[in-house]
């Protein structure tokens, strides 16, 4: 599904954000990505679809490159790559319905007049995402006036009507309680093993990272450092990794 080969990453300030990296995740993974500030996360999630470009090695989607697609070539596979962030990234003054529509802009060919164009099928995918975050009864509301987890269901709507197999997402969790935090995370899970999609988040926590993962990979410096199942990411290996302060820090929810 997604193949990282001999990827490295120097931004234009010469720091290396991403140093040989070679990954294969395949479908229906759900890959929590880990690691202290700085470690290249995000680094790591942009490049997946081209949100940031990579200097050297190749980064292949369904066995095609992603690095050296053309733009008609990249808007056609960024559709299938749906992103969430942890600012949610809605407009506040629409309604979720506004919000999440806005997905379907990246099977049309420009984004200007497009408001208005949107078909039957197109609202139907709404309601069908909205659905399955249980969102459906905010279809009208404004998305400022939802709490975070809500906003947040809102954009995994978005990132779904775009019908992709992979979902990327940039620490989902960090800004919201750890009950809602669940929630979200329960949402993910779920919708992942339903629509097969193949989940890719970077997380703060390590717990959240164990409870709902399938594989965890670890970051340091740019570099993997660890990759693995839940049960092998225990506290003692981490530890040995990351050393014990990393624990502490990550152990529950977000430390901010
Ligand atoms: N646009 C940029 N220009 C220069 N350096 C950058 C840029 N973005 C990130 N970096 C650097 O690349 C490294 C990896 O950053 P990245 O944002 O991927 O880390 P992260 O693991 O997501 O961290 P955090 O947990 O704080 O979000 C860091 O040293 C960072 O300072
Ligand atoms: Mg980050």
């Amino acid at each position: 599904m997604i193949t990282f080969q001999d990827v490295t990453k120097v931004y234009p300030n010469g720091v290396e954000g991403l140093k040989d990296i070679n990954l294969h995740i395949g479908e229906g993974e759900f890959v929590s990505i880990i690691g202290l500030s700085g470690a290249g996360k995000s680094t790591l999630l942009r490049s997946i679809n081209r949100l940031n470009d990579i200097s050297s090695g190749e980064i292949l989607i369904e066995g095609d490159s992603i690095t050296v697609a053309n733009s008609k070539k990249l808007r056609k596979m960024r559709r299938k790559i749906g992103m969430i962030f942890q600012g949610f990234n809605l407009v506040g003054t629409s309604t979720v319905q506004t919000n999440v529509i806005v997905g379907r802009l990246a099977y049309y060919p420009t984004f200007k007049s497009i408001l208005g164009l949107f078909t039957k099928p197109d609202y139907e995918l709404v309601n069908d995402a909205l659905e399955r975050v249980n969102l459906l009864e905010k279809l009208h509301t404004r998305a400022d006036q939802l709490s975070g987890g809500q906003q947040q269901r809102v954009a995994i709507a978005r990132a779904l009507v775009q019908q992709p197999t992979i979902m990327l997402a940039d620490e989902p969790v960090a800004s919201l309680d750890p009950i809602t935090t669940d929630r979200i995370m329960k949402d993910l899970k779920r919708i992942s093993v339903d629509l097969k999609l193949t989940i890719v988040t970077s997380l703060h926590s390590v717990d959240l990272a164990r409870e709902y993962s399938t594989r965890i990979i670890g970051l340091s410096g740019g570099k993997v450092v660890f990759d693995g199942t839940p049960a092998e990411a225990t506290d003692k290996k981490l530890g040995e990794i990351y050393g014990e302060e990393y624990l502490k820090l990550s152990q529950g929810e977000a430390e901010e």
